[in-house]
């Protein structure tokens, strides 16, 4: 998708389709009730006349979301004009300008447009936050998941948005940085999402070992992949305990980037789970909705994803992702239940159920990134299915060693627009980690399971500030949103992203 800023008068500008955001600003009507005052946030009078009349017939009233397209506007050079819901004018901010540029794109592309013009709203959000909404909205809201539909390559039936402008008032080369800054994420986010997406016939660890070292080379990141060979050399015990069940072999992907004139005392560690099936192994899942768990390489495409991003946004911090990606699968060579291993720090480990796999893979991941020398580690992993009970689809799971290190992640989040929730790692849930046999247990109780999980890999990051990010809820939308395709979400990519920025010197 082309990205361009113009700063033309809106109803100056020649293109298919003016987009124009329609707030409430609510007011109170005689007995105090609040009465929807839909309110069109783009300071060109011959827009809002353009639209006076829908507006005044109640058709429209702002809520969010709602999409009103208006044919040969009066007064405007644009073929047409799109009116998009933003809901209360004093809950706005760029979070929801995203989604409504997602929404554009989402209602424009279906009906078979090409190309639009996004006025840029100018209420609070200030404007360098407000382009990288619109380009990071409208990137993620063009993504289509349909790979493998036969007409996709059709040409009258591709609906994807070719080009997108940002009418921006004053001169647009202040806003250029953002701009560019905005469609890095973006892609990045969408690349995430394409690793995601591939069923595990042709994303199995060595796919994904060659896909990312693909993206090194393309934007200058060392690259280093290790087979079984290396990670029974390196005693991952946990990690090749799940590998060994599979036909398929593991990959350890580390992704290195060091700048130069980074700080001497921070480098960042981002581990990610990456495993490309999850039968369930011995343990084995159900088959109803099996098929999802293609999706459970989430945390390690949305790291692989993150270094994308860091690269070439180029913050001064150093920054190492390690990647453990493997099959868990059924077979005469499986770990089995009861069955202990000795974990890469040396930690015994009786294996409870086969199915908790992930946190065995991470295991090692988060020992070895202390190995490398990393002094601050964040995990992303589709880890836990009691996650999703707690939190549902909505909000991703945090668990924090550190509440200094929690703080800064909270302040990413919330410039990136993503849910996240915290949740509690108190020194009483540890007694659940008790085992007869081992150190500990990979699996107890079915109450606080997320919990648990991220327990066990606590005993992992020792004492190394640690974040964790569940996101089996968030990682695969379950329904298409207004602003975004049923499918994989890139979720935690941008609050990652701005997380690193913040570190730089
Ligand atoms: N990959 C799953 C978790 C998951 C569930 C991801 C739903 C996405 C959606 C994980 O490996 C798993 O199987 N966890 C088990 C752990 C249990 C056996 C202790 C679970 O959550 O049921
Ligand atoms: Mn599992
Ligand atoms: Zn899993």
């Amino acid at each position: 998708m082309n990205t361009n800023l113009s700063s033309s008068a809106p109803s100056q500008l020649e293109t298919d389709c003016l987009v124009a955001v329609v707030l409430d600003r609510c007011e109170k009507d005689q007995s105090e009730k609040d009465k929807p005052a839909p309110s069109i946030e783009c300071a060109d009078s011959a827009v809002r006349e353009a639209a006076r009349e829908v507006i005044s017939s109640g058709e429209v009233t702002g809520k969010t979301f709602e999409t009103t397209l208006l044919h040969r506007p009066t007064g405007l050079q644009a073929k047409r004009l799109l009116l998009v819901g933003g809901g209360k004018a004093k809950n706005f901010s760029a979070a929801e300008l995203r989604k409504l540029a997602g929404a554009a794109v989402r209602t424009l592309k279906g009906k078979n447009i090409r190309s639009f013009a996004f006025a840029l709203p100018q209420n609070g959000v200030a404007a360098p936050d407000a382009v990288r909404a619109i380009i990071e909205g409208a990137f993620v809201g063009n993504f289509d998941p349909g790979y493998y539909k036969s007409d996709r390559n059709d040409k009258d039936k591709d609906q994807k948005i070719d080009a997108v402008t940002i009418v921006v008032p004053g001169d647009p080369k202040t806003l250029e940085g953002a701009m560019h800054a905005g469609r890095i994420v973006a892609e990045s986010q969408n690349f995430a999402r394409d690793l995601t997406n591939e069923p595990s016939n042709r994303m199995t660890p060595t796919i994904m070992a060659e896909r990312a070292q693909k993206m090194a080379s393309d934007v200058g990141l060392k690259c280093e992949v290790h087979g079984a060979d290396k990670i029974r050399q390196l005693k991952m015990g946990a990690f090749w305990g799940v590998a060994q069940g599979s036909e398929e072999p593991p990959a350890l992907i580390v992704l290195r980037y060091e700048p130069q004139g980074a700080a001497k005392n921070v480098h960042l560690g981002l581990v990610g789970k990456g495993v490309t099936f999850d039968t369930g192994g011995i343990s084995i899942k159900p088959a109803d909705g099996m098929e999802k768990m293609k999706y459970d390489m989430a945390g390690a495409a949305t790291m692989i994803g993150v270094m994308r991003a860091i690269a070439l946004l180029k913050p001064k911090v150093k920054v190492t992702a390690i990647i453990c990606a493997t099959e868990n699968m059924p077979s005469g060579k499986a770990q089995k239940p009861g069955d202990v291993q000795i974990a890469m720090s040396g930690k015994s480990i009786e294996i409870i159920n086969t199915d908790a796999e992930g946190r065995l893979i991470l295991a090692d991941g988060l020992c070895y990134a202390r190995q490398l020398g990393c002094t601050h580690l964040v995990d992303a992993a589709t880890l836990t299915g009691a996650v999703v009970v707690a939190l549902g689809y909505v909000n991703t799971g945090i668990f924090a060693s550190d509440d200094q290190m929690y703080d800064r992640f909270a302040n990413a989040n919330q410039q990136a627009g993503e849910k996240m929730w915290r949740l509690p790692l108190d020194d009483e849930y540890k007694e659940t980690l008790k085992s007869n046999i081992a150190d500990m247990v990979n699996a107890g109780s079915r109450y606080g399971g997320a919990i648990f999980a991220a327990m066990f890999l606590k005993e992992f990051a020792e004492d190394t500030p640690w974040i964790h990010l569940d996101i089996a809820g968030t990682a695969w939308m379950e329904e298409n949103k207004p602003w975004i395709a049923k499918g994989p979400s890139g979720i935690a990519l941008r609050s990652l992203v701005e997380f690193v920025k913040g570190w730089e010197q």
